[in-house]
């Protein structure tokens, strides 16, 4: 009997756990729209990588830089910097902006 018991106790937190996931992915579809990875560039890296970031100076253009590498590998340019780029942004805005970069080809 107290088996039985535990058995009803666990499948009800399972049931309800499924429940709670269906909210995270409300919130998680809310997120997404928050950040603008684009706006964030356009305030954030131009001034290296140039306007329309197309490159200028020392720095390469990265209006294209989602067809050389993956939307990790961009992240972690933006939170760790790479050669003579420091890094430049943490969190949520610089996931927004690799997102972003990663669809530029
Ligand atoms: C202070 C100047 C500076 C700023 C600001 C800057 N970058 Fe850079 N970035 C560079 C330089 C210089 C390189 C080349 C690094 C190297 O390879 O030695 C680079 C390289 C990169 C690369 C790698 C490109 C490739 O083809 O390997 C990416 C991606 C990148 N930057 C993204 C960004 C993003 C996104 C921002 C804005 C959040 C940004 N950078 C802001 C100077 C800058």
């Amino acid at each position: 009997m107290k088996k039985a018991m535990l058995t009803l106790v666990f499948g009800s937190a399972i049931f309800l756990a499924a429940c709670g996931g269906g909210d995270d992915k409300e919130k998680a579809d809310q997120g997404a729209k928050a950040p603008d990875g684009e706006a964030i560039a356009m305030k954030s890296c131009i001034m290296c990588h140039g306007g329309e970031l197309q490159g200028q100076a020392n720095a390469p253009a990265i209006n294209d830089v989602g067809s050389r590498l993956s939307e990790e590998e961009i992240l972690d340019v933006i939170e760790n910097g790479k050669g003579k780029m420091p890094p430049s942004l943490k969190g949520e805005d610089a996931k927004a902006v690799a997102a972003w970069l990663a669809t530029q080809k």
